[in-house]
């Protein structure tokens, strides 16, 4: 299947679990994927009026996924960002690497915040080095004002068991602001996103912090 049907059996997919719009957050990761802000813009433009043209609606807002890295330093110097606009604030996603404590982290969360960005932890559950000294890291976190973001699927398995078990501790303090579905193909949502709705629902924890300015979106 070519990915562009992918993507409207991925959004057919949400839309039957109720979601009104996505927030679509693709990689800026140097050396790994190398997307470009720009590209990734007309990218967007072409993929919506694709939708369009099928009859698809969908709200649909781009964003990014930044790696943090001494790359994405000079990009939050020249402060061309995707992010998401929640309020009157900007919302930038970033990653770290997931098994050691990135060189970068603190740099890049500082770097944001003086900018007037608002960092997003994007899986916040999926790192070792934070599962290993979670009071250390969330309390930093905060520090720069970060908000936390978790994978649905890690709460149904989707990254195995270590991390089931940190996504669910941190559902159960309720320390995750966003919960995202991190669907990369469309098959994933029947087999991770369905079984972790269950629980986030659960738990009276489905967000809709984004809802206002999805619905600000016409498709
Ligand atoms: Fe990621």
């Amino acid at each position: 299947m070519d990915s562009f049907a992918d993507s409207k059996r991925s959004i057919a997919g949400l839309k039957s679990l109720g979601f009104t719009g996505a927030v679509i957050t693709p990689h800026l990761y140097r050396g790994v994927f190398d997307n470009q802000a720009a590209q990734l813009r007309v990218a967007f433009d072409e993929f919506l009026a694709a939708l369009r043209n099928d009859g698809i609606e969908f709200p649909l807002f781009l964003a990014g996924e930044y790696f943090a890295d001494d790359h994405f330093l000079k990009l939050i110097e020249q402060g061309d960002l995707l992010f998401t606009p929640v309020a009157d604030e900007r919302w930038v996603l970033l990653e770290f690497p997931y098994l050691q404590e990135s060189p970068f982290a603190t740099a890049c969360l500082a770097a944001l915040v003086n900018r007037g960005y608002r960092p997003i932890i994007a899986h916040v559950e999926r790192y070792r080095f934070v599962a290993r000294a979670p009071e250390v890291w969330l309390e930093q976190f905060e520090r720069y004002g970060a908000v936390l973001q978790g994978d649905i699927g890690s709460l149904a398995g989707q990254h195995g068991e270590d991390v089931k078990r940190f996504a669910v501790s941190l559902l159960d303090k309720n320390k995750i602001a966003i919960w995202g579905t991190d669907i990369h193909k469309s098959k994933q949502i029947e087999r991770h996103i369905v079984p972790g709705l269950a629980q986030l629902g659960a738990a009276g924890r489905l967000s809709s912090i984004l809802n206002p300015m999805l619905t600000g979106i016409s498709s």
